[in-house]
Order: C-alpha cells, then sequence, then structure tokens
C-alpha cells in the first residue's frame, strides 16, 4: 500500500515536468490551427455552395510532401461538415486501390460506412440495408471478360449506386463531399478519367462533390492544360505559407502553453523554414523541445542552439528518405548542381555545364527529381532545390560521391 503510494507521486512527479509540446510534424493541422491558404479554402467554399445549389464543381489540390494536402482536406472536412454535407474523407493510402472496380467498391463502401455511422438507428437506411451486398460481387456475377466492355459496365453500376444513395440521403443532407487522400496513383490506373465518366453523369441530377489530393502530373502537363481532366478537376498548387501565416501560426500554438516567442525569433523561424509547412512544424517541436524547464520564452538565441537537432532530424525523417532511394548516378548529378549554384535555382543550361552532360541525358533524371520533390519547376527551363536545408544536406552528402 505505502509502495504504491510512492509510486504514483513518483509517476506524477515526473509527469508534471513533461511539458507538453504544442507542434507535432507527425499530424495533419487541426482545423482550429490550420492557418493561410485563403485562396483554396475560398475555391472550395464557392464549390461546395455550386454543388449545394444543384450544380457540382469538383476540385483537387495538388503540392510536394509536407506541403499541406491532408490538413487542408480535414479543414475542408469542417467547412462541409458545417454546412450539412455527408462527407467522406478517404486516403488510399500506399496505392492500395489497384484498379476502377477496386475505385468503385473503395468509394461505395466508404459512403455506406459514413452513412451508417451517422445514422446508426435509421430505419431509413435499414430498409435499404441490401447496399451492404458487395459491390464486386455484383460485376462478378454480370461475367464479363471484355477489358472495355467491363469498365463501362462498372461504370454503369458506380452511377446506379451513387444515384440511389444520393436519393435516399438527400433529406438529411445538403450534398456529399467526397475528399479523397494521396490520389495520385489514381493517375496511373486511369482513375481519374474513371471518375470524370461516372460524376460528369452522376452530377447532373445529384449533389455530388469530389476533391481529390495529392503530387499529381496532369495538371503540369502542357498539352493537359485544357484537357478534359483539368477542366473537371481544377487544381490549386500548394504553396509555401507566408510571413504572416506563420507567425499566426506559431503565436496560435503557443497560445495553449505558457512559452512566448518575441518577434525577432518569429522571423527566424520563418527564415530557417521558407514557410515549408513540414519544416516548420518540425523546427517549432525541436525549439520547443530544447527550452529547460525554467524557460518561458522563445528567442533568437534558443532558436540557434536548435540548429544542428533540426538539421539531424530533417535528414533523418524527411530529406533521406528522398534521397537515398535514388540511382548513384542520380545523386551524383544532384549533388554536383547543389555544391556549384549560388542559390536554390537554377537553369538547365547551367545543369549541363555543371554535370558534363547533354540536355536530353539530364532531363530524365530532372523527371524523377520533380517526382520526389527535389526539385520544383516554376517556369521552362527553370529549377528550384526545393530548400536551402535540402540543398546543405546535399552539399554534406556530395563527398560521399565524388
Ligand atoms: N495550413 C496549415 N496550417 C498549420 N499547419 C499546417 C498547415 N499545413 C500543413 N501544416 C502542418 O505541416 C505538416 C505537414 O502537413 P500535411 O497536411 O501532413 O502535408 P501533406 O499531406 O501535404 O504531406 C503537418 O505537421 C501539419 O500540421
Ligand atoms: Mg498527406
Amino acid at each position: 500500500m505505502e509502495y504504491g503510494k510512492v509510486y504514483i507521486v513518483l509517476i506524477l512527479h515526473i509527469f508534471m515536468q513533461i511539458r507538453y509540446n504544442p507542434f507535432n510534424p507527425q499530424q495533419p493541422a487541426k482545423p482550429h490551427f490550420f492557418v493561410g491558404r485563403e485562396q483554396e479554402v475560398k475555391c472550395f467554399e464557392n464549390f461546395l455552395g455550386q454543388t449545394i445549389y444543384n450544380s457540382p464543381m469538383n476540385m483537387t489540390i495538388t503540392g510536394d510532401r509536407g506541403m499541406g494536402k491532408t490538413s487542408i482536406l480535414n479543414k475542408f472536412e469542417e467547412i462541409a461538415d458545417n454546412q450539412r454535407a455527408l462527407v467522406v474523407n478517404v486516403s488510399n493510402y500506399e496505392g492500395n486501390v489497384k484498379d476502377v472496380i477496386e475505385l468503385s467498391e473503395f468509394l461505395i463502401t466508404n459512403i455506406q460506412r459514413e452513412i451508417i455511422s451517422r445514422n446508426p438507428i435509421s430505419k431509413k437506411i435499414n430498409e435499404f440495408g441490401k447496399w451492404v451486398s458487395s459491390f464486386k460481387a455484383r460485376i462478378e456475377v454480370k461475367g464479363i471478360t471484355i477489358a472495355l466492355e467491363k469498365k463501362q459496365i462498372v461504370e454503369y453500376i458506380l452511377r446506379e449506386k451513387l444515384e440511389e444513395i444520393w436519393k435516399n440521403v438527400k433529406e438529411m443532407y445538403t450534398s456529399i463531399v467526397i475528399l479523397i487522400d494521396e490520389a495520385e496513383s489514381l493517375e496511373n490506373m486511369d482513375g481519374l478519367t474513371f471518375l470524370r465518366e461516372v460524376f460528369q453523369k452522376v452530377q447532373s441530377n445529384s449533389n455530388y462533390m469530389i476533391v481529390l489530393a495529392g503530387k499529381f502530373n496532369f495538371p503540369e502537363k502542357m498539352s493537359e492544360q485544357f484537357s478534359p481532366l483539368n477542366r473537371f478537376f481544377p487544381a490549386e498548387r500548394l504553396r509555401r505559407l507566408t510571413e504572416k501565416d506563420v507567425s499566426n501560426y506559431l503565436e496560435n500554438r503557443l497560445n495553449d502553453t505558457e512559452v512566448n516567442i518575441d518577434k525577432e525569433a518569429i522571423y527566424n523561424l520563418f527564415k530557417k523554414s521558407e514557410g515549408h509547412p513540414y519544416v516548420l512544424v518540425c523546427i517549432g517541436f525541436l525549439v520547443f523541445d530544447s527550452l529547460k524547464t525554467n524557460e518561458m520564452a522563445i528567442n533568437s538565441d534558443v532558436v540557434e542552439r536548435s540548429i544542428w537537432k533540426i538539421r539531424g532530424k530533417l535528414s533523418q525523417d524527411f530529406f533521406t528518405p528522398m534521397f537515398y532511394p535514388l540511382s548513384p548516378q542520380a545523386k551524383r548529378i544532384i549533388c554536383k548542381i547543389a555544391k556549384e549554384i549560388k542559390g536554390l535555382k537554377f537553369t538547365m543550361n547551367e545543369a549541363t555545364l555543371i554535370t558534363n552532360m547533354p540536355n536530353n541525358q539530364l532531363s530524365g533524371y530532372f523527371g524523377e527529381f520533380l517526382k520526389r520533390g527535389i526539385l520544383t519547376k516554376p517556369s521552362r527551363g527553370v529549377y528550384w532545390i526545393f530548400h536551402t536545408q535540402f540543398k546543405e544536406y546535399l552539399i554534406h552528402n556530395s563527398d560521399k560521391f565524388n
């Protein structure tokens, strides 16, 4: 008994010493501390309004890793929820969905699950419990063999299902908003064209809205700019947070704690993160973590003394996973460029001089760098290394490849 007491007090004592760190780089932003993205949010609100008034519109959020795609979808979820939409927020994590049949089943089961979880005892829902019958089973029953025909039948069945669902819930909800995160793999399996074919028809009489998020290629391709896909899923690219956003974010998060931050430190964190959301949160976490128990303020000294920890952590969690999978030659190329250029920006011509490689040979590698988010391409023939901290990481690693 006595021992038990001592034990509890000891635990409490240890527990009281642990400070709550308001920065969490592992989790997407919660809507109440979500900052910036005014344009994207406005666009979403407009399109949702259209959808509710029987004129559905869709959108796409594109952006590299850590730019805030999952966070903005969660923000959209909250907005749509407040507009009495039925919101289905799903992720095609690790490309689980492999073909259009799986995609159809994925959509239907997730919509159903959402309806059932919100209306667990609704009689109306139970009446059409036949829903639960598997989508796949229905397709297999038809015994289709020819690929094209099969696709059309899948489209047809999915449309039918979606329309049926809408008919059954439209008294309860203003619209059905489907948010699909990590949707880039749908691009490769022709899933986007499929969704367009299906929803274009469904949306003529049902209030569905689709928002895709991921690292897409289609919005960037010149040949695709006026394509049906771009018109149906117009894309917003997430860019860096502004200085104001960063300042709002830091102040808001620290409000949950006893710790203050001064203007200079805010500016310093903005500069170091370059407004990259993931980098910002990661730095915030480490800086906060480095506070001593009696320290109640973050100033530039505190920030500076965390710099080595910041570099180490960013390398380990963010940069190495991006860089490591490259081929030895690709590593050599990007390290060499990082070492030779002044800032972050360079042109294709400069790259050919630095690497001694012809244009056409380099462009294959650059495609890979762009895909991995190592480079961004603001305009034709111009490239950026995505972050100064990453450039330093490359320079640091370049010794190994020369
Ligand atoms: N608008 C935002 N406001 C506040 N924090 C954000 C915002 N966008 C992203 N973050 C933070 O940045 C990190 C990465 O965001 P996340 O949404 O997971 O990016 P992605 O899905 O593009 O990889 C998370 O820790 C998240 O909290
Ligand atoms: Mg994400």
